[in-house]
């Protein structure tokens, strides 16, 4: 199947649905895996809207990823309470380690580091996700040694 077959499909389902430009970009993410910069035009034309206006709303929203993701995504959660254990310290040791920003995967395709705003294991933050597995009080010794494991 075509990336604009796949799309076509993907927008079908949510014939009907007010604003469904939003729902069908979360299902392009999800059934994609990112939301390839080559859908915008096909999006245009299902939903008679401009190409401007479908691309300004994919860059509006930092959910949607241009590029797929690397094999495993490291999340550090951003939010007050891990913020008030040291999540920034955190978010910038990973930064640096990866030589990556949020949203951004390292050049071997490895990792994607994300930011998220809480995943409600804030009696245990700072918590941070390594693919699906949850990890709390991380530190910065902590980080490297999930990360050497997992990437
Ligand atoms: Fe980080 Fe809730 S604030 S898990």
């Amino acid at each position: 199947q075509s990336l604009e077959q796949q799309v076509r499909s993907i927008v079908a389902t949510h014939r009907g649905d007010r604003g469904a430009l939003l729902p069908i970009l979360h299902s392009i993410q999800s059934e994609l895996g990112y939301v390839d910069p080559a859908v915008i035009p096909i999006l245009a034309d299902e939903l008679n809207l401009s190409r401007a206006d479908v691309h300004g709303v994919v860059t509006f929203y930092h959910d949607f990823r241009s590029t797929p993701a690397g094999r495993t995504t490291v999340r550090i959660c951003r939010a007050e309470a891990c913020q008030a254990m040291g999540a920034n310290a955190l978010a910038g040791h990973a930064q640096a380690r990866l030589g990556v920003a949020f949203g951004e995967t390292t050049p071997d395709g490895a990792v994607t580091l994300e930011q998220t705003f809480c995943f409600g294991n804030c009696a245990l933050a700072p918590a941070v996700q390594v693919g699906d597995r949850l990890y709390g009080r991380v530190d910065a010794d902590r980080l490297d040694g999930l990360l050497e494991v997992d990437a």
